[in-house]
């Protein structure tokens, strides 16, 4: 962030929470990632995994099967996947520590695929992570967001289109008033002009302070968002590259996402 941008402050969510002071004292990171590694058994499924980052939005692209999800799991401390090496979020170590507590500290999570429950409406979905106090995002604040998720707020979970379930994932995690939200996918499986419409909230909320780690495999989504992204590769982070740089090299969107450009 720019000196200008903190002497400002920012608009909500963050208020007058001093932004600086929330960096890891060491390194000036808000997610310091390090030497991680993940097994599932005897499977060694992320390798070293290193990479830290600030404020800024960053993606995480890289085709199926090559670790994505069991790196977001691993931020969250979620199983089945074991996992060894560092995860730092404002200086505090997530390995080993349960995931209601790293949830708690200020990571939301929309995992790949919504993971909503049947029995539940819309607005139970949301009162029940709501923590009552006049923070940014309370259930009111989420139907201002999203209005479509308004007009279903007593539709089961599972009544809901695509995108209003991914509305709902994405209302449920900013509930816990997240200083980082990570979203696995949070396209997949959307029609086009929904993507639009929640890329849209997602340039939004980035630019109300809120940090995105967001992983895609839709190139168009994971430029939009970020400038940084960082490309998976069998259970690596192989290289880094930037939103411009990849937009205008087919052969490495090929490489790295299997898109093939007409
Ligand atoms: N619960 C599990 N038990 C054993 N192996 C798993 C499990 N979940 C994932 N794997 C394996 O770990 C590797 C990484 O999977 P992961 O789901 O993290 O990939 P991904 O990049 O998120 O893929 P996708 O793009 O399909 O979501 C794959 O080889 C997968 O088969
Ligand atoms: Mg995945």
């Amino acid at each position: 962030m720019s000196a200008a941008a903190e002497s400002e402050g920012r608009a909500a969510p963050h208020g007058d929470v001093d932004f600086v002071s929330e960096l890891d004292p060491d390194d000036g990171s808000l997610l310091a990632v390090s030497g991680l590694d993940a097994f599932y058994g005897p499977a060694h499924v992320l390798q070293d995994v290193t990479f830290t980052m600030g404020d800024e939005p960053v993606a995480i692209i890289g085709r199926n099967g090559m670790g994505k999800t069991t790196l977001c799991n691993a931020i969250m401390q979620i199983r089945p996947a074991t996992t060894r090496g560092s995860i730092r979020f404002r200086g505090e170590e997530c390995v080993g520590r349960p995931s209601y507590k790293i949830a708690a500290s200020g990571i939301g999570y929309v995992p790949q695929g919504r993971r909503l429950f049947e029995s539940l409406t819309v607005d139970e979905h949301l009162r029940m992570v709501a923590s009552g106090d006049e923070r940014r995002w309370t259930p009111d604040a989420v139907y201002e967001l999203f209005p479509r998720l308004a007009e279903r707020r007593r539709h089961g979970g599972m009544q809901l289109s695509g995108g209003e379930q991914q509305m709902l994932a994405i209302g449920r995690a900013l509930l816990t008033n997240p200083r980082l939200l990570v979203m696995d996918e949070p396209s997949e499986g959307l029609a086009p002009a929904i993507i639009e419409s929640l890329t849209e909230t997602f340039r939004r909320l980035s630019g109300e302070g809120l940090a995105i780690l967001v992983v895609e495999q839709n190139l168009a989504v994971a430029t939009a968002l970020a400038e940084r992204q960082l490309v998976m590769v069998a259970g690596r982070i192989f290289t880094e590259t930037t939103a411009s740089e990849i937009a205008n090299d087919p052969e490495a969107q090929r490489r790295y996402l299997g898109v093939e450009r007409a």
